[in-house]
């Protein structure tokens, strides 16, 4: 059984669409001279971010998904990442931004862009939402980050605790009580 908690807002929805703009303005300006940019949502986490990501983004995007997880339903990353959902098109010679909600130890990211990288695309990018830099077991950085945080239990956005509270429009942290 979870523990009881709340959650306290850490970063609003409204922080959460300016900086979105930002980076978006950012990329636009990196893959300019691009064809077609094909964005991989790494899922479950990235769903809600990569949705208002991609909406700002005036380029010619391609979507895709890749699912990896380490984590399961628990806390702890058992860092083994699995691929458990495999993209449906090929990136071979072709820009890719893979896009992350969390960094946290790392592991998840640096698995799959070295999985990525083996399929030889044209360029390799990645944007994560929020970085845990203190949790870092691995020296992936991710080349845009929207938000550094400290080592704080968050959800929301996307980031669930227990497949829970993935819906809410802000990112959270959460307090057991
Ligand atoms: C979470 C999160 C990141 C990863 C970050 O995924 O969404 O993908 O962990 O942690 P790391 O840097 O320590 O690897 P999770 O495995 O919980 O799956 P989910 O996205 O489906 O919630």
């Amino acid at each position: 059984m979870t523990q009881q908690y709340v959650i306290d807002e850490m970063i609003s929805a409204k922080s959460i669409a300016a900086r979105i703009e930002v980076l978006a303005s950012e990329i636009k300006t990196a893959f300019a001279d691009t064809d077609k940019l094909v964005v991989v949502g790494l899922l479950r986490g990235s769903f809600v971010f990569i949705a208002d990501l991609v909406r700002e983004l005036d380029l010619n995007v391609e979507v895709d998904f890749l699912e990896a997880s380490s984590y399961g339903d628990s806390t702890e990353s058992s860092r083994e990442v699995r691929i458990l959902k495999d993209l449906r098109g090929e990136i071979g010679g072709r820009d890719v931004l893979v896009v992350e909600d969390i960094v946290d130890t790392g592991f998840t990211l640096s698995h799959v862009t070295q999985l990525l990288a083996t399929r030889e695309p044209k360029r390799l990018e990645t944007i994560a939402l929020l970085d845990k830099p203190s949790r870092r077991e691995t020296n992936i950085r991710a080349t845009w980050t929207g938000f550094e945080i400290p080592d704080e239990f968050v959800v929301g956005y996307g980031i669930d605790y227990a497949q829970r509270n993935r819906n809410l429009p802000y990112i959270g942290k959460v307090r057991f009580t």
